[in-house]
């Protein structure tokens, strides 16, 4: 029966080593090894042997088990690498095929109309700064030469969290928040973008939750021609180099004089159209010189320190720009308003 297993032995070899495929290899491992294959039958004809036999021929047995699964084994990863190398010499990457279509998300139009201004202003000098979107009333409006009961608060529906903590209705608290800060009392160039809050009922031009960008400038000598050289550099910049701008005097309390400023219509060349309801002129922002009362509050000598300050509101600068009809599709998140907004910017 020794004799049996080298045949087998020697007959599984010569097997193995003719093989050329996995395939093949796994056929030999079942013929072979498995219940109805020779080992097998081979380890049943046991019974007949005497003690001393069977343990002999036992061992033999399972030494040629291990040779077997061992020579498998070994062959299988010879094929395994031969075939994989063939399949990579065979297969070729073909380039002309179309891609997957990529989802690129873009930049969202306020902040578009925020980072041109940042840029703008950033190229002149300024800082950009940012205050808490939940805010004492003490900056909000008294410093801001808004005290408790002045009436001009009433034109800010205001979300009051306690008497003294609000959201803030503007971002002109940063002015005083910076003023405040700036403990040398050094010339300040700042601008500031954030979100603001009032209580007003959503529609197409209205929503309790917007955006607004504050410009501050401090410094000796400052004088309404900076302001107006420095607001015609904006214009020209958010609306296009043929744009002139018109100043009209307004009223806010913590700026001498106030002045709303009007970019001449960019749809029409100020003709007059449906845009500028036939006056040639779109209204921009608000601005002014820094109240006297606003600088001395805040620690600045009045009498040392002249300042403007403008106030603009993205959301509007971006209606204009994108022919934007309902400011609530700022907020809405509909991929179909964004995407077509990305197109309009060249993106994709
Ligand atoms: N804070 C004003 C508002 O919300 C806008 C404004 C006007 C800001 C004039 C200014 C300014 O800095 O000088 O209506």
């Amino acid at each position: 029966m020794i004799e049996e297993l080298n045949t087998l032995k020697q007959e599984i070899k010569n097997k193995v080593d003719q093989t050329t495929s996995t395939k093949a290899l796994n056929e030999i491992r079942v013929e072979y090894l498995g219940k109805k294959g020779p080992i097998q039958s081979l380890s049943s004809k046991m019974g007949s042997l005497s003690i001393e036999e069977k343990k002999e021929f036992g061992r033999s047995l399972n030494t040629l088990k291990t040779e077997v699964n061992e020579l498998l084994e070994s062959k299988k990863q010879e094929l395994e690498k031969k075939e994989l190398e063939e399949r990579l010499q065979k297969e070729t990457i073909d380039i002309t095929l179309p891609s997957t279509e990529l989802t690129i998300g873009g930049v969202h139009p306020i902040t578009k109309i925020i980072n041109e201004v940042e840029e703008l202003f950033v190229s002149m000098g300024y800082d950009v700064v940012e205050g808490p979107e939940v805010e004492l009333d003490l900056y909000n409006f008294e410093l801001l030469n808004l005290p408790k009961g002045h009436p001009a608060r009433d034109s800010q529906d205001s979300f009051y969290i306690t008497d003294e903590v609000l959201l803030r209705t503007q971002t002109s608290p940063v002015q005083a928040r910076t003023m405040e800060a700036n403990k040398e009392k050094k010339p300040i160039r700042v601008i500031c973008p954030g979100k603001t809050y009032r209580r007003d009922n959503d529609d197409a031009t209205h929503s309790h939750q917007f955006h607004q960008i504050e410009g501050l400038v401090v410094d000796e000598n400052i004088s309404l021609a900076d302001l107006k050289g420095t607001l015609e550099i904006l214009a020209k910049t958010m609306f296009g180099e043929d744009r002139e701008i018109r100043l009209r005097p307004s009223f806010f309390p913590f700026t001498e004089p106030s002045i709303e400023v009007d970019v001449s219509c960019f749809k029409c060349g100020g003709k007059g159209c449906s845009l500028c309801k036939g006056t040639g002129w779109i209204e921009i922002l608000g601005s002014g010189m820094v109240h006297p009362n606003v600088l001395r509050d805040n620690g600045y000598d009045p009498e040392k320190y002249t300042g403007f300050a403008f106030g603009m509101g993205p959301e509007r600068i971006a209606m204009l720009k994108y022919g934007i009809t309902d400011i609530r599709s700022f907020y809405t998140n509909d991929l179909r308003f964004l995407n077509d907004f990305n197109r309009v910017e060249g993106g994709e």
